[in-house]
């Protein structure tokens, strides 16, 4: 049976692969950007910039319009904003909170309702491992991604009962523009730091999604997809 599935930030990296996966499965795929529009195939495309809260009722409607009400969500769009925390200003700090926990609150409070009267749903925050490793010039990603996993494991008992899942995929370093602006020696040490030796590509990321997505009895779970990296979380 297709589903309707919408990814948030499928323009490019983790959520481009994300949208593809979902359209090979035979979904119907909507996808969120920021003005750049969505390459893939299939995938119908929707303007959002999380920081616009009121946006996002739009968006949901644009995409409940096109291929009915999302019953299953990703939220992928994430950023990052490095620096030494004595040297971090607190707009910086404040942007990642902004766009990582509360636009996941603002997607997430916006699905719920039609997934709930279905008794069916099934949501996908992509977090990241340095959200219990933790990552030094990253304590503003690092704790802006730790708050996804209580925001899910909270919202699963929330929604158990009326059949909504949630969780979490939190990957290690994946092979994206996220990384590509670190020097090839930031990049090497995150390399190092991993047991299988490379980057992950974002498709392997994405069928990690794909999968818990649709999963029927694991929910409020955070599933790392690390090449073995920050073992003994
Ligand atoms: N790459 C890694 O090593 C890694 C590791 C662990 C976790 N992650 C997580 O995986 C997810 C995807 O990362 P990626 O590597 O694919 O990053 P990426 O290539 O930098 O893509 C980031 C995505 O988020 C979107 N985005 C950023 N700010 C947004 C906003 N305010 N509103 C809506 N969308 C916004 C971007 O849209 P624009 O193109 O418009 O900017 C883009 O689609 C992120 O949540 C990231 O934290 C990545």
């Amino acid at each position: 049976m297709t589903r309707s599935v919408l990814v948030v930030g499928a323009n490019r990296g983790i959520g481009e692969a994300v949208a593809r996966e979902f359209v090979r499965a035979g979904d119907r795929v909507a996808g969120t950007h920021r003005g750049s529009g969505v390459a893939v195939d299939g995938v119908f495309g929707v303007k959002l910039d999380l920081v616009d809260a009121g946006r996002v009722a739009d968006a949901v409607a644009e995409v409940t319009a096109h291929q009915g009400a999302p019953e299953v969500v990703v939220l992928n769009a994430g950023l990052t904003r490095d620096g030494l925390l004595a040297r971090m200003p607190e707009e910086h700090y404040r942007e990642i909170i902004e766009v990582t926990q509360l636009g996941t609150f603002r997607v997430v409070q916006r699905v719920l309702p039609a997934m709930a009267k279905a008794r069916t749903g099934s949501i996908v925050l992509v977090s990241s491992a340095s959200a219990r490793a933790g990552s030094p010039g990253q304590a503003n990603y690092a704790a802006a991604k730790a708050a996804l996993e209580g925001f899910a494991r909270s919202v699963a008992l929330e929604y158990g009962r009326r059949g909504v899942r949630i969780n979490v995929v939190a990957p290690g370093p994946v092979d994206t523009d996220m990384v590509a602006v670190l020097t090839d020696e930031q990049r090497q040490a995150l390399i190092d730091q991993v047991p299988l030796g490379r980057l992950a590509r974002p498709e392997e990321v994405a069928e990690v999604v794909r999968w818990v997505a649709g999963s029927t009895y694991v929910t409020g779970a955070t599933i790392p997809v690390t090449g073995g990296g920050a073992l003994g979380w």
